[in-house]
């Protein structure tokens, strides 16, 4: 039986919808309006429309967008103060500096400056700890968005066995952390693992996470098995001379007739991290003013 196919644009949407309805309440209850503060340095392409995008989604659930263009040569001490700035700004609750910066800036310790309760992106090494040892912190966007659609799909994860492609910091790691808090056995897998087709296909769950067009293939997914994947790689159209498409890590079509539930590319995982950074905005808010977090919107 083909899989179901989980539509991130519609869930990005209800998520969105649930972040717009809090913040409206937060206004006319508190007089308080939550703040997003993106911060890019230079003019690389992908990361204009990104943090375009991420401007247009915050205004359009009624938060304050404060965005802060600087010119690719800006000296890693211009980029720190402007940081201690925004920690410091009570109208900012979450700061985000897009990636990749420019070679002459350390990412390392630009993201250690912003304070870890703003640090919305979640890569602080403290919210990276708390996250590892089950204390409560700020999630990475793409993750969080992959656990909503997951339990959402099958409801409690406990006792289901995970299996993580990838070993990255920004997805693989954290994505392994939050299902091991759900209770389910995780295994992470990489370009080195042994028998990585046998142990994918022994999974209740696979998450797709190396950056490798197409690598996940039916023979390796177990009947009904729920599969999501992070994967967007650009390649040269099979039919179409000079045009470009977007596929993910996963071979949809073969893995679509093996699985129960499938994430599809584009328009899957993508659009949960605009709308999961938005929700994590609106969690920074509420936890610095002392208020209840939005249900349904945290790990
Ligand atoms: N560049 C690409 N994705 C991301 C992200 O999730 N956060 C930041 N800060 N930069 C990125």
């Amino acid at each position: 039986m083909a899989a179901k196919v989980i539509d991130g644009k519609i869930f990005a949407a209800g998520v969105r919808a649930q972040v717009g309805e809090q913040v409206l309440r937060l206004k006319n209850e508190k007089n308080i309006i939550p703040g997003l503060a993106v911060i890019l340095v230079g003019e690389d392409a992908a990361s204009q429309v990104y943090v375009r995008n991420k401007h247009t989604s915050t205004i359009e659930v009624g938060m304050n967008s404060y965005e802060h263009r600087l010119d690719s040569n800006t000296p890693e001490v211009d980029l720190l103060a402007l940081i201690d700035q925004l920690n410091n700004d009570p109208k900012v609750h979450g700061i985000l500096c897009q990636l990749p910066l420019p070679g002459h800036l350390n990412e390392e310790l630009v993201i250690n400056s912003i304070i870890p309760e703003k640090d919305v992106d979640g890569f602080h090494i403290s919210n990276v700890g708390m996250l590892a040892t089950g204390q409560k912190s700020m999630v990475p966007c793409t993750p969080l968005g992959c656990l909503m659609m997951l339990r959402d799909h099958l409801g409690l994860l406990s006792g289901l066995n995970a299996v993580v492609v990838g070993r990255s910091n920004i997805v693989g790691k954290p994505m392994a952390n939050l299902l091991l808090r759900d209770s389910c056995t995780v295994t992470i897998a990489h370009s080195r693992t042994k028998n990585i087709e046998s142990i994918c296909r022994n999974a209740d769950i696979v998450i797709a996470a190396v950056g490798q067009p197409e690598m996940i293939t039916g023979d390796w997914i177990g009947d009904g098995a729920t599969v999501i994947d992070v994967g967007i790689n650009r390649i040269p159209h099979p039919e179409k001379d000079g045009k470009f498409k977007l596929v993910g890590d996963v071979h949809f079509e073969s893995v679509s007739a093996k699985a129960g539930a499938i994430t599809p590319v584009p328009g899957g995982v993508g659009p949960m991290t605009i709308a999961c950074l938005l929700a994590n905005t609106l969690t920074a808010c509420c936890r610095s003013n002392g208020l209840e977090e939005p249900e349904g919107l945290t790990a």
